[in-house]
């Protein structure tokens, strides 16, 4: 068979650039962790606030688990519950998540956090907190008139 010159110019970028593709996401995958949020729990959102662990938003020492931490958030429009988390530097957190009425966002911004809130579903993401500083907690999901007020702050500091 033959190809003609331009051809074979085209089927080695159109390969070579399949495969810059894959590993990139490969990469994306499995060196950088970022998959989609499971939220494979569901929950009865009209009385989230009387059922564990949603009744005690906050941040929550653990043991025994694979994590240090429990960060338990309850968002509704536009607030997050509680407003401020802190957690030390280096912990092991689980964000445990939901909302109360519509679909919320999640997103620590410069952190590879980032969960879709669906009322009805408990949405969970793990990791370690490995900088210092604060860092601002936005909803990136449009959810009504208070939208772009909508954001809380996590402290990431010292262990004491
Ligand atoms: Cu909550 Cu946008």
């Amino acid at each position: 068979m033959h190809f003609h010159k331009y051809e074979k110019y085209w089927l080695t970028f159109g390969v070579g650039s399949l495969i810059v593709f894959l590993l990139i996401t490969g990469i994306m995958a499995f060196h950088n962790g970022s998959h989609p949020p499971s939220a494979k729990n569901t929950i009865n959102h009209e009385k989230v606030e009387q059922i564990a662990p949603f009744d005690k938003p906050g941040v929550h020492k653990v043991s025994g688990k694979d994590w240090d931490y429990e960060v338990v958030v309850l968002a509704s429009a536009f607030f997050y519950n509680p407003p401020v988390l802190e957690v030390p530097l280096g912990a092991k957190v689980k964000f445990i998540a939901t909302s109360k009425d519509v679909v919320h966002g999640f997103e620590i911004a410069k952190t590879n956090v980032n969960m879709m809130l669906e009322p009805g579903y408990i949405s969970e993401f793990v990791t370690t907190v490995n900088k210092k500083g604060e860092f601002l907690i936005v909803c990136n999901e449009y959810c009504g008139v208070g939208h772009a007020q909508m954001h809380s702050i996590l402290k990431v500091v010292e262990p004491k």
